[in-house]
């Protein structure tokens, strides 16, 4: 029990893979004590290394006033990004029965599912994809889905296949969804040459093709051959230029945003641009590194930075603090001191924790103890927010109207954490008027396990795609589409 409560914890600090290992020491007990305070009003999941999201239930958090908590993570920075105009695209929602009867649509969705063989174990993604389809479908399109699924090296490989997709499709939609042999090419086109109206086929993985990364303009071509128009629904890879998302709007018009894409731009970009204050961002990770971009730009908007995960020991160590042996970017220290400096000249409060976890190992028994971030000694290393810190951002978090959650806080690879921490706690938030944020991977697994899924106001179907937005960066994807008329 008390064991899910430290890796909910806010402040959980989680600063790589090895952490997993002292966290499991905990369930078996060893941090017992030092968490059980917090098990009542800790509520907020998070999870390293690839997705997290967050919602909360917490006494601190006046849910009147609380208005975005997101969590998101995966760091995919494209350094080639542009900033950009950022005007309201227009929607598939926007065309009309006239504009899509009989149309040939082609439809770029992230049904990027996790297969285990062609079993897939989590169909978040293609459940977030139907309400575009099923509307086209309505509006008696013909309608040709495309989508990556996985990373296939060189060439088609039956593994990345999207055949069991199309079966789920055909499920969800309670229409069947024929699956092509390829997305390009005279088999699909005789394929789509065939088709009804309200007709959907699914194209075969487009990374079977290297030219889709590399936006090869031919590809490209090929793939809007067989349409007549494009809508891009696949928020996951919006932050790419690729044949498929960006590549194919240079040949067919109009080239507009599904429902699912301008969800999470509207939750996501909206959160951020006119944000209720006091407006908090809670930024965790290992590695200041990898945060920078992000921390940057929330360091113009927000009005309070909370600094969790490994990176608070560079923060600490560049304050001039001892920090035992917590993971350290030495060479980061001049950059951390720069960041509090900026954050100062902005009038933005930096929260950092006053008192930490410590063990004394990675290993299962590790012995561990609470200390005063001031009092951390040599061979000891910091793993999580003590006590007092967690009261602390409590208390700060708690006049917030707006929290914007970066990054991973606590380890949260081990499914059975993050589904008791969601299925326990997130389910209440959203009846009470909430607005909860669920962003990318295993998180919305979790929450999909608990069954719990509908009761959030938005599920992020992206992860470097989310924090790309929040980083400030225009995301290749969006910027081709057409601008609302
Ligand atoms: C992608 O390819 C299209 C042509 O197919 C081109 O117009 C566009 O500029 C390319 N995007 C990038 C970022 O290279």
């Amino acid at each position: 029990m008390a064991f899910r409560v430290a890796c909910l914890t806010l402040g959980a600090l989680a600063v790589g893979d090895a952490f997993v290992v002292p966290l499991a020491a905990k369930q078996a007990g060893g941090l017992v004590r030092s968490t059980t305070a917090r098990t009542r009003s800790s509520t907020t999941v998070g999870r390293r290394g690839g997705v997290s999201m967050a919602a909360v239930e917490e006494p601190w958090f006046d849910e009147a006033k609380a208005n975005v908590l997101l969590d998101l993570d995966e760091l995919e920075r494209a350094s080639d990004m542009t900033l950009s105009s950022d005007k309201p695209k227009k929607s598939v929602g926007d065309l009309t029965s006239e504009d899509l009867k009989g149309k040939r649509v082609l439809v770029r969705c992230d049904l990027n599912v996790p297969l285990d063989g062609s079993t897939i174990t989590d169909d978040t993604r293609i459940r977030a994809s139907i309400p575009t389809v099923k509307f086209l479908v309505d509006k008696g399109a013909k309608v040709l889905l495309s989508s990556h699924l996985g990373r296939p090296k060189d060439g088609p490989e039956d593994k990345f296949s999207l055949a069991p997709v199309s079966e789920r499709l055909t499920k969800l939609l309670g229409k069947k969804v024929t699956m092509a042999p390829d997305c390009i090419g005279p088999e699909v086109a005789s394929l789509v040459d065939d088709m009804k109206n309200g007709g959907v086929l699914l194209l075969e993985n487009v990374r079977f093709y290297k030219e889709e990364t590399k936006n090869d303009s031919d590809f490209a071509k090929k793939l809007a051959a067989n349409a007549d128009l494009f809508v891009n629904d696949a928020f996951g890879t919006a932050h790419r230029a690729h044949g498929s998302t960006e590549g194919v709007t240079k040949y067919l018009s109009p080239s507009v945003a599904g429902f699912l894409l301008q969800k999470e731009l509207d939750y996501l970009q909206g959160a951020v641009a006119e944000p209720k204050r006091p407006f908090a961002a809670v930024v965790g990770g290992s590695k200041v590194s990898s945060k920078i971009g992000v921390i940057d730009s929330m360091l113009n908007k927000v009005d309070m930075l909370v600094i969790g995960g490994g990176m608070v020991f560079t923060f600490l160590k560049a304050r001039g603090l001892s920090v035992g042996s917590s993971l350290v970017e030495d060479d980061k220290l001049d950059l951390a001191r720069e960041l509090e400096k900026t954050a100062a000249s902005k009038g933005v409060e930096i929260i950092l924790p006053t008192d930490v976890v410590l063990a004394d190992a990675f290993s299962a028994d590790a012995n561990t103890q609470v200390a005063s971030v001031d009092a951390i000694p040599d061979g000891w290393m910091g793993l999580d927010n003590g006590p007092d810190s967690t009261s602390l951002i409590q208390g700060k978090l708690a006049d917030c109207k707006t929290v914007i959650w970066n990054g991973p806080m606590g380890v949260f690879e081990y499914e059975a954490f993050a589904k008791f921490g969601v299925g326990e706690n997130l389910g209440a938030a959203p009846g009470k008027g909430w607005l909860t944020i669920i962003g990318g991977g295993k998180s919305v697994g979790a929450v999909e396990k608990a069954g719990l899924a509908d009761k959030m106001s938005h599920i992020s179907t992206g992860g470097g795609a989310s924090l790309e937005l929040l980083e400030g960066k225009v995301l290749p994807g969006v910027a081709a589409l057409d601008p609302k008329d």
